[in-house]
């Protein structure tokens, strides 16, 4: 039986990653912010790999309040869980030859492109603090695994997936749509932006593709997995909320009407050329409505 630790088992990925794993017949560890577990302690997560001996380590773990990165202390806390401990766990995995998948995020991006990303490009700015500490973990392992030959290592003997991942919605975490659905059920109508466009991503399909990749050992490297088309926040609240019958009406509106710390951009948008299509996000919201 192949086994699979969880890092951030308790957010809204990590816990979609311990079912599927768990209903898949892996043997599945998690771990996630606790006094037993520190994963910004190197010597730490050396011996909790040495103690459980994984197949494969996926890391859901991060600071993911993106104003609060904007703040000293908030920054400080994401460079050190966004930034530093992936490359520590990456360099410990090559060490001890165990496959890592790291997750990543469209933020690594900050150059506003109407026509989006694909994996090769590289990014110069992240959109925001947030960003940064994510670009900063995604070029220490990077280093590590030889460099870049256009998205894939060169040193194809590193078992280690970047997984670039975009508006993330899911049960079990704060996200987008969870939010758009609570407030439907008590207000009449709900202000949307129009113009900040992505491509949502359901957690359950980014699980079922990391398990792909890592089935049909892919060339390591840099992946995008988001839906294969992109909409607005308001497409996606309006959709979710027509879906449910709901009487709530979603009403246009500007970024620039609801100020945020942390800049954000009109488009963030990733493209997927080297997995096969991957669902709408039309079918992914679907699904998450039908558990
Ligand atoms: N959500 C999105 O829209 C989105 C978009 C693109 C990429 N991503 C990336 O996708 C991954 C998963 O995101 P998510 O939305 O599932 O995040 P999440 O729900 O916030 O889960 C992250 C988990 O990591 C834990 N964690 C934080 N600091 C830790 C530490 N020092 N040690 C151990 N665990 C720690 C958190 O615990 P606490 O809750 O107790 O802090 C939480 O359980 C992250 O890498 C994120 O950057 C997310």
């Amino acid at each position: 039986m192949k086994k699979v630790l969880i890092i951030g088992s308790q957010g809204m990925l990590g816990s979609t990653a311990v079912d599927f794993f768990t209903t898949k017949n892996f043997s599945v560890v998690g771990v996630d912010k606790s006094a037993e577990f520190d994963f910004t302690d190197k010597n730490h997560i050396k011996n909790l790999l040495k103690k459980n001996k994984p197949d494969v380590v996926i890391n859901c773990a991060a600071f993911t309040n993106v104003d609060a990165c904007e703040t000293t202390t908030g920054l400080s806390v994401a460079t050190t869980v966004n930034a530093q401990a992936p490359v520590n766990l990456v360099e410990i995995c090559l060490n001890l030859n165990i496959h890592c998948v790291h997750i990543s995020t469209d933020y690594v991006f900050g150059d506003n492109v109407e026509f989006g990303h694909i994996e090769s490009d590289i990014p110069i700015q992240a959109m925001n603090a947030y960003g940064h500490t994510k670009l900063a973990a995604e070029q220490g392992i990077i280093i590590l695994c030889g460099g870049l030959d256009s998205s894939n290592f060169q040193n194809q003997n590193a078992s280690v997936y970047i997984i670039r991942i975009s508006w993330l919605f899911g049960h079990g975490g704060k996200n987008f749509l969870q939010k758009i659905l609570v407030k439907a059920e008590t207000e009449l109508a709900l202000k949307v932006v129009t113009d900040e466009i992505g491509c949502p991503t359901y957690t359950q399909d980014v699980i079922k593709t990391i398990n792909y990749i890592l089935e049909n050992k892919l060339a390591t490297g840099i992946y995008h997995v988001i839906s294969r088309d992109i909409c607005s926040r308001y497409d996606f609240a309006q959709y979710a909320l027509e879906k449910i019958n709901s009487q709530t009406v979603v009403q246009p509106c500007k970024l620039s009407d609801f100020p945020r710390v942390a800049k954000i951009n009109n488009f963030s948008i990733l493209k997927n050329t080297k997995l096969p299509e991957q669902r709408s996000w039309r079918e992914m919201v679907d699904d998450f409505l039908a558990v």
